[in-house]
C-alpha cells in the first residue's frame, strides 16, 4: 500500500461516524428493507434493474445465519409483492459457509428454490480467496439442479480462467468483476494493467460461450471493450447485462441504458452499514480516498 493510502486508511477510524454515514449514504440504500425498496422503485423507473444485498458477512453462529436467511426470504417476497425488477445478491459467509458446508448449502438452496417459485434469480457474491473453492463447489452443485443462480468471478485472481472453463459446461450465469479484497501476489494480479488485461481476456471467453455474462465494472476502458466484443460477436441482450454499484458513476450507467443495454444496480441495505463501509475502505484504499475527497470537497 502506498504511504498516502496507508495514512488515509489509518486515519479513517477517527473520522466521525456521522461523516462516514453521510458518505456511505450515496452507496447504501439505508438501514431498512423499505429503504432498499424505494431505491429500487426509482431505479426501475429509470429503466435500471437491481440486485438487492443485505449487508453482513462472516457470521459466527447458526442463529445469525438463519436470521440472514429469513431476511433474504423476506426480500424475495417483498420484491414479488411490489412487482419490482430486482434479483438478490448473497454472501455465503453470511449464510454459514465458515461454520459448516452442508448447513450453508441447505440455506442457499432454500433461497434458490424460493426464488425459482417467485420467478427470480439469486446471485452469489465472491468473497476473499479463502472462500473461492467452497463457493464454486456450492455454485456447481446448485447450478446442476437450478437455472436461476449466478456466481461472481474475480478477474484479479490468477485461477479465474480455469474456474470459468470448469463452469462453462453448466451454462453458468457469471458476474465478472475485478475483485475487492486484498490478496497476495502469489495468487492475484496486483497492477491495474494486469487486472484489466485479464478482465478483457475472461470477458472474451465468456461472451463467446453459452454463459450469461454480467459485466460488473465502472471502468470505461472495460466497458468500451465490452461494447466492442458485443458488436463483434453480434450479441443480443439475452446473453449479457452490465452491472454497477449504487451511487458509483451514475452518468456512465445512464449512457449504458440510453445505448439500449440492460443495466443492473447493486443495492445494499441493512444495519451493518458502518462495519461494511469501514471494511470496504480498509480493503480498498482507493475507495477510502473517495471518502476523503468527498469530505474535503463538500
Ligand atoms: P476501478 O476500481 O478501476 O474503478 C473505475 C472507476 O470507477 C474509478 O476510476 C472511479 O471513477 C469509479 N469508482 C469505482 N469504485 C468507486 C467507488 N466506490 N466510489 C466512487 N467511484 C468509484 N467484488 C468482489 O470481490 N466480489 C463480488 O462479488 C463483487 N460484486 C460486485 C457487484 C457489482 C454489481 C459491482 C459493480 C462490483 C462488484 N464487486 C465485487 C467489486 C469489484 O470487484 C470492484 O472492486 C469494483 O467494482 C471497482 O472496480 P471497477 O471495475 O469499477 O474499476
Amino acid at each position: 500500500m502506498n504511504p498516502l493510502n496507508e495514512l488515509i486508511v489509518r486515519t479513517l477510524p477517527f473520522v466521525p461516524k456521522k461523516v462516514i454515514r453521510h458518505f456511505a449514504s450515496r452507496y447504501i440504500a439505508g438501514e431498512k428493507l423499505e429503504d432498499a425498496i424505494s431505491v429500487v422503485k426509482k431505479l426501475n423507473e429509470q429503466k435500471k434493474l437491481a440486485t438487492i444485498d443485505v449487508l453482513g458477512e462472516n457470521i459466527t453462529s447458526e442463529s445469525e445465519a438463519i436470521e440472514a436467511l429469513n431476511t433474504y426470504k423476506l426480500v424475495l417476497n417483498t420484491i414479488k409483492e411490489n412487482n419490482l425488477n430486482s434479483d438478490l445478491s448473497i454472501k455465503l459467509t453470511q449464510l454459514g459457509l465458515k461454520l459448516d458446508y452442508d448447513f450453508c448449502y441447505s440455506n442457499v438452496e432454500e433461497l434458490v428454490k424460493l426464488a425459482k417459485q417467485l420467478n427470480n434469480i439469486v446471485e452469489i457474491d465472491m468473497e476473499d480467496s479463502s472462500t473461492t473453492e467452497a463457493t464454486l463447489k456450492i455454485y456447481k452443485e446448485l447450478r446442476s439442479k437450478y437455472d436461476n443462480v449466478g456466481v461472481a468471478i474475480q478477474a484479479y485472481l490468477k485461477r479465474s480462467e480455469s474456474d470459468i472453463k470448469s463452469l462453462l459446461p453448466l451454462k453458468p450465469r457469471i458476474r465478472l468483476c475485478k475483485g475487492i479484497y486484498i490478496e497476495p501476489e502469489t495468487i492475484a494480479f496486483k497492477r491495474k494493467e494486469l487486472i484489466n488485461h485479464n478482465f478483457k481476456h475472461l470477458l472474451n471467453i465468456l461472451l463467446q460461450s453459452d454463459a450469461y455474462t454480467c459485466i460488473a465494472t465502472h471502468d470505461e476502458e472495460l466497458i468500451n471493450e465490452a461494447y466492442r466484443l458485443i458488436a463483434e460477436y453480434n450479441l443480443t441482450d439475452d446473453k449479457f447485462e452490465f452491472q454497477m454499484l449504487l451511487g458509483v458513476r451514475p452518468e456512465l450507467g445512464n449512457r449504458i441504458v440510453s445505448d439500449g443495454h440492460k443495466l443492473r444496480i447493486y443495492v445494499p441495505f441493512g444495519e451493518h452499514w458502518y462495519a461494511y463501509s469501514m471494511r470496504r475502505f480498509r480493503e480498498n484504499p482507493q475507495i477510502a480516498g473517495y471518502v476523503f475527497k468527498s469530505i474535503f470537497t463538500r
